[in-house]
């Protein structure tokens, strides 16, 4: 039996303590485990979590500090970390085949032969580190609301799906200075689906469970895994109760498969403030914002708009029954509010003035192989570690061009981009800023102006439907 909605507490997952900041470095040690956690009341789910926590520790970040992030793997199986929206070097970037292995791990089938896609991963393409590795993230970007999340080549979806993911917040001094809600009125939630079993294990349609052996999932489930069970920061249709007053919420899609078009009922309007990459120029007051997976939009609510007592629930207008509703918020009473949304938040200049080094179109479709079966491609192939697709040069700025015949949610690794259309339309209010994660839709074209600054090396483009991208769905290319 499912838990009845709105009975649970919103948690807010624990902010990690740095074991160093000498030196303007903040080192930080997580350690990957198997952990029980209580997700649905009075039942035992098994997770996998950094620190034996789903969601991760969140790590609060500082523009322009490094954060040196030590990862050690106590799973069974390899993970690799991926600091989604984060400007970071190559080798700390999550690679799908730069692993971590676990005490004793002897390379499985699956990580020297055929992937799911179909695709040969070369025995010289993996780079293993021996239960840990030191991820190094410079942040040499503005304040935004990242994640981090595992990245295992053939094996993503499995793996968040078991708990693999967490908040990474990055603040800078223009943000500070804003008289934004902040402390305990600045609260990340994170929306995934789950499905469980009987018993309270997670269920998932993986083809070998043990995620050692053949990747991938049943057949039916090409187009995504989907769970029927909402959650929100690991909690199953909690419920936050709020005083009269503004917060901010930092809302990440963390679903593999599942799209969200929020919006409050009975009713009243989002301010969005932020988009995935970073502060929007200027708030705007929307009734709904669309989310693909992986991407975020920072809103505020104002609840002294009602009064104590009134519940305000957060829908998903995309869902059907009980998946319709997402959590509650409960006005408990009226308290004093200094905090404002300022008509100005960033300076957030605007690409398409900027001159356009090359224009790329990436097309992401299904293709058929000659025996019939079909796979998920970027231009018509199947992932492959050592093929390209393009050679950005460092500090441009390129029009890329996605095409589609589903949904599927467009990510870049390091370059930030901006929307600036949809099938020749203006992009979604709720999209204009600084993005690394389109939601693109099917048979449509969407243009982004794409600029590549940080570093030189091999960085990725990829579906961030996590079945997709499990599937192949994924492109390199290489900023020169
Ligand atoms: Cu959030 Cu390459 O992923
Ligand atoms: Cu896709």
């Amino acid at each position: 039996a499912l838990p009845k909605s709105f009975r649970v507490p919103l948690p807010v997952p624990q902010v990690a303590r740095p074991v160093s900041t000498a030196g303007g470095v903040d080192r930080y040690e997580i350690v990957q485990r198997v952990a029980e956690a209580e997700i649905l009341p009075g039942l035992r789910t098994q997770v996998w979590g950094y620190d034996g926590r789903f969601p991760g520790p969140t790590i609060a970040g500082r523009s322009g500090r490094n954060a040196l992030v030590t990862i050690r793997n106590e799973l069974p199986v390899p993970t690799s970390t991926h600091l989604h929206g984060g400007v970071t070097p190559p080798d700390s970037d999550g690679y799908p085949t730069d692993i971590v292995v676990p005490k004793g791990w002897r390379h499985a089938p699956a990580d020297s032969g055929m992937s799911h896609g179909g695709m040969h991963v070369a025995a010289d393409a993996w780079s293993v580190s021996d239960q840990a590795k030191e991820y190094v993230y410079p942040l040499i970007q503005q304040a935004a609301t990242l994640w981090y999340h595992d990245h295992r080549m053939d094996f993503s979806g499995p793996q968040v799906w078991r708990g693999l993911a967490g908040f990474f917040l990055v603040r800078d001094d223009e943000e500070l200075t804003l008289p934004l809600p902040d402390g305990e009125r600045d609260i990340p939630l994170m929306l995934c689906d789950r499905a469980f079993e009987e018993n309270g294990s997670l269920r998932y349609p993986s083809l070998d469970p043990s995620l050692k052996g053949r990747p991938g999932v049943e057949e039916s489930y090409m187009n995504g895994v989907m769970g029927d069970v909402m959650l929100v920061n690991g909690a199953p249709w909690p419920e936050l109760e709020v005083t009269a007053t503004r917060y901010r919420f930092r809302l990440l899609n963390a679903s593999n498969a599942r799209r969200y078009r929020l919006r409050l009922e009975p009713g009243g309007p989002l301010t969005q403030i932020g988009t995935d990459a970073g502060l929007m120029a200027r708030p705007q007051e929307l009734d709904a914002i669309t989310l693909a997976p992986a991407e975020r939009a920072e809103v505020v609510i104002d609840f002294s708009r009602w009064k104590p007592g009134t519940a305000i629930r957060l829908v998903n207008t995309l869902g059907k029954g009980r998946m319709r509703e997402v959590m509650r918020f409960r006005v408990t009473r009226k308290v004093r509010d200094e905090s404002h949304v300022p008509a100005r938040l960033a300076d957030v200049q605007p690409l398409t003035g900027a001159r356009v080094a090359a224009t790329r179109t990436f097309d992401f479709r299904l293709t058929w192989n000659s025996d019939g079966s079909s796979i998920w491609t970027v231009n018509g192939r199947p992932f492959a570690p050592d093929r390209s697709l393009a050679a950005p040069r460092l500090g441009t700025v390129e029009r890329w061009r996605f095409t589609s015949d589903f949904y599927h949610p467009v990510h870049l690794h390091l370059a930030h981009f901006q929307v600036v259309a949809r099938d020749g339309q203006p992009p979604g209010a709720h999209e204009r800023g600084w993005k690394d994660t389109v939601d693109v839709r099917p048979y449509e074209t969407v243009d982004v102006l794409a600029r590549f600054q940080g570093y030189r090396g091999h960085y990725m483009l990829h579906c961030h439907n996590l079945e997709h991208e499990d599937m192949a769905m994924m492109a390199n290319f290489h900023i020169t």
